[in-house]
């Protein structure tokens, strides 16, 4: 259906290995990653630790090392690894034609859980 997806850019925009932020009602921010491999992901813009920034972070394949406290996070479902516990809301992405889509009802959730 028309309107389950929001246009957020054109994937080009998105430096290989790091992220771009969308800002969402409410104060939330997402944080839309894209991969060494062209994988792009979505994770609300909050470490499960102490809030630090995840798309300030460092990607390693399928994960994000979070600036603060160097917690690696899955990006493929939002789960800290390793001996940390705690998990950050992933939101679905899908690229079409170059272009990065988000769900909208998740960018939604998220900015009603803000
Ligand atoms: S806030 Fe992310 S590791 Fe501490």
């Amino acid at each position: 259906m028309i309107g389950d997806w929001l246009d957020i850019g054109a994937l080009a925009e998105i430096p290989a290995r790091g992220a771009r932020t969308i800002a969402v009602a409410g104060g939330e921010e997402i944080a839309v990653f894209r991969t060494g491999d062209d994988r792009v992901f979505a994770l609300v813009n909050r470490c499960p630790h102490k809030h630090g920034p995840l798309s300030q972070g460092i990607v390693h394949g399928h994960a994000v090392a979070c600036p603060l406290h160097n917690w690696r996070i899955s990006l493929e479902t939002g789960h800290a690894l390793g001996e940390d516990k705690g998990c950050t809301p992933t939101i679905p992405v899908r690229v079409d034609a170059g272009r990065v889509l988000i769900a909208r009802m998740a960018a939604l959730a998220t900015a009603m859980a803000a």
